[in-house]
C-alpha cells in the first residue's frame, strides 16, 4: 500500500525516543537501562526523589546538558515542514522529554503535547505551578554547579514562568520554588505516574482518520495502547521504526528503517 501522509484530512503523529536517535539521544534502553549503576526506574520515581532528591537532580541535570548539545534531525524538520504546509489537521504527541520538537519548531506551527513532560520545565512540590527551568543544577561530575543549558528558546525566556527571572532559593542544594519555598522538581512523568494531556489525546485518537507512530518501542503504556484506539475508531495506521512492535497485527503500514530517512518521505 503506496500512502503518503498528505492524502489525510486529521493526522494524529505519536513519537518516542527512537526519532531522537540520530540527533544523538540514547534511549534508557540502549544503555541496559542503567545510569551509573541505578537502574533508571530507580531514579525515575516519585519514590526516588522522596528518598533522594540529589540524586535524582543530578541525573535529570545530566539529561538536560544532553539534551541542550542535541540537534534536531531530519525527522523533526520534516514534521514542521509538513505542519506548515499542508492542508491537513495535525496533532503532534510526544513520549520524548528532549525539547528537540520544539527546538526545531521555531513559528510555533507544532506544539507538541508531552505526555511524559519535558526537560525545561519544573514544577513546584506543594502548588504544582510549572515553571519553565533550563538549569543544571549539577555538572557531568555530579558536582553542584548550578548554570544554563540553554534548552529553552530565546521567546521562552521572556516569560514570566522562565524561573530566571526571580532570585532562586536553594535549601541543601536543592532548588525552591519562587512561589512557595518548597522543593522543585522535574516535571517529568515518572514510572507509576499518570501522563498527561491523556482525556485530549484520546479524543484526537478517535477523530483521526491516520495515525503514526514513529521510533517508539511499543512496551510502555498508556502510549503503547494508542494505535489500538486509533485502529478501533477506524484509522488508517502506519508505524516507522527500526524494528518490529508488539502491536504490529494492527499496523496497516510497516515502515521499517531509520526515522531520519523515512519520515521525510512519507511526510513530503
Ligand atoms: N529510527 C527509527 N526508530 C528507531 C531508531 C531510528 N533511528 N533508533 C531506534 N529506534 C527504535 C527502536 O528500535 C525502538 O523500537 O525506537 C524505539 C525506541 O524505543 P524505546 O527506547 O523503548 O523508547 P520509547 O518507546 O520512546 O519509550 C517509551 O519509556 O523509557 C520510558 O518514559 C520513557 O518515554 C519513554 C517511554
Amino acid at each position: 500500500m503506496n500512502i503518503k501522509a498528505r492524502d489525510f484530512k486529521k493526522i494524529v503523529i505519536l513519537t518516542g525516543a527512537g526519532i531522537s536517535a540520530e540527533s544523538g539521544i540514547s534511549t534508557f534502553r540502549d544503555a541496559n537501562g542503567l545510569w551509573e549503576n541505578h537502574k533508571v526506574q530507580e531514579v525515575a520515581t516519585p519514590e526516588a526523589y522522596a528518598r533522594d532528591p540529589q540524586l535524582v537532580w543530578k541525573f535529570y541535570s545530566m539529561r538536560r546538558i544532553q539534551a541542550a548539545k542535541a540537534l534536531p534531525n531530519p525527522a523533526h524538520r520534516a514534521l514542521i515542514n509538513f505542519a506548515a504546509n499542508a492542508g491537513s489537521e495535525i496533532h503532534l504527541i510526544t513520549q520524548n522529554v528532549d525539547v528537540l520538537h520544539e527546538r526545531a519548531d521555531i513559528t510555533g506551527k507544532l506544539p507538541p503535547l508531552c505526555m511524559h513532560g519535558s526537560l525545561n520545565q519544573s514544577r513546584c512540590t506543594h502548588c504544582e505551578t510549572v515553571y519553565l527551568d533550563d538549569h543544571a543544577y549539577f555538572d557531568l561530575d555530579g558536582n553542584y554547579a548550578p548554570s544554563r543549558t540553554e534548552l529553552c528558546s530565546a521567546e521562552e525566556r521572556t516569560r514570566d514562568e522562565y524561573l530566571h527571572h526571580y532570585k532562586l532559593e536553594y535549601a541543601h542544594f536543592l532548588p525552591l520554588s519562587p512561589c512557595c519555598k518548597a522543593p522543585l522538581r522535574p516535571h517529568i512523568v515518572w514510572f507509576g505516574e499518570i501522563p498527561f494531556f491523556m482525556a485530549k489525546i484520546e479524543k484526537r485518537l478517535r477523530e483521526c482518520d491516520l495515525f503514526v507512530s514513529i521510533g517508539t518501542s511499543g512496551q510502555v503504556y498508556p502510549a503503547a495502547g494508542f494505535l489500538q484506539v486509533a485502529k478501533s475508531h477506524n484509522a488508517r495506521t502506519v508505524c516507522i521504526n527500526k524494528e518490529a512492535i508488539p502491536q504490529s497485527h494492527m499496523i496497516d503500514v510497516f515502515l521499517e528503517g531509520k526515522a531520519a530517512e523515512i519520515v521525510p518521505d512519507f511526510f513530503a
